[in-house]
């Protein structure tokens, strides 16, 4: 895993989003693997601010997101589909039969697991973005998924209901259950970017550059990735 360890949140978006740039560039048909949460919002604001000042053009690529909350409609303030729209598609000329995401309200779990997998096949990425749960998970994938999953529908951490309830008005709303891309699956992509901001990562950070490779910290897989970068800022690198 390649490191580097930026000054401060803002050094590591924009670190960050020249990664993501150069691959957009390099290929206007390519595929992005998405993520969610408030690490990646300063990353899209640099994409934005790109795309706004040089034209940078991503009205042939495709995108795909790690995960959904179950039980949210796509219009729902606190949907992963909402907020994708409103912090990067929006700002962007993607079209948006091209953006992918797993279907909160699908009735049937199994039909839409196998749907989103169909779909992971037939766009391979070109990079994945990722960020860091603060027990070390990556998508919604909680410690002790096996390595070999594919799309699946899991029930929330104790731990990751409460780090997401902030955005929520009250802890009550969180949804329990959420859809999220496998493990099998992140691994696929050519290349993987995880970035990681702030004190709350930095025992993760280390366990997952330092620590042995085991399941019950899902982010030690990325040892085994021939392409992956790790963003950290000085406060999630300190144990390093
Ligand atoms: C959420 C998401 C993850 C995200 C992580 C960290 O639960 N499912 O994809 O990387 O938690 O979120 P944040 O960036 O807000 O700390």
């Amino acid at each position: 895993m390649k490191l580097i360890i930026a000054e401060n949140y803002d050094e590591m978006s924009r670190a960050g989003a020249k990664i993501m740039l150069e691959v957009v560039k390099g290929n206007p048909y390519a595929v992005l693997g998405l993520a969610t949460g408030t690490t990646p919002l300063g990353l899209y604001a640099y994409m934005i601010a790109d795309h706004e000042k040089y034209g940078t053009s991503y009205a042939h690529v495709r995108t795909v997101n790690l995960d959904e909350y179950k039980g949210l409609p796509k219009t729902h303030e606190q949907s992963y589909a909402y907020f994708m729209r409103k912090n990067l598609f929006d700002g962007l000329d993607i079209d948006p039969e091209n953006t992918n995401i797993e279907n909160g309200m699908a009735e049937d779990e199994a039909k839409e697991c196998a749907r989103y997998d169909e779909l992971l096949e037939r766009f391979p990425r070109d990079i994945q973005l990722l960020g860091l749960g603060s027990n070390g998970h990556i998508a919604f994938n909680e410690p002790n998924t096996p390595f070999g999953s594919g799309t699946h529908v899991v029930t929330l951490a104790e731990s990751t209901v409460k780090d997401n309830a902030r955005l929520f008005d009250d802890i009550s709303e969180v949804p329990r259950k959420a859809f999220t891309m496998g493990i099998r699956q992140i691994m696929q992509a050519k290349k993987i970017l995880i970035l990681a901001s702030g004190a709350n990562k930095a025992d993760a950070v280390r366990k997952m550059v330092k620590g042995e490779v085991t399941e019950s910290v899902p982010a030690s897989v990325l040892q085994l990735h021939p392409d992956c970068i790790l963003i950290a800022d000085q406060e999630a690198a300190a144990n390093l």
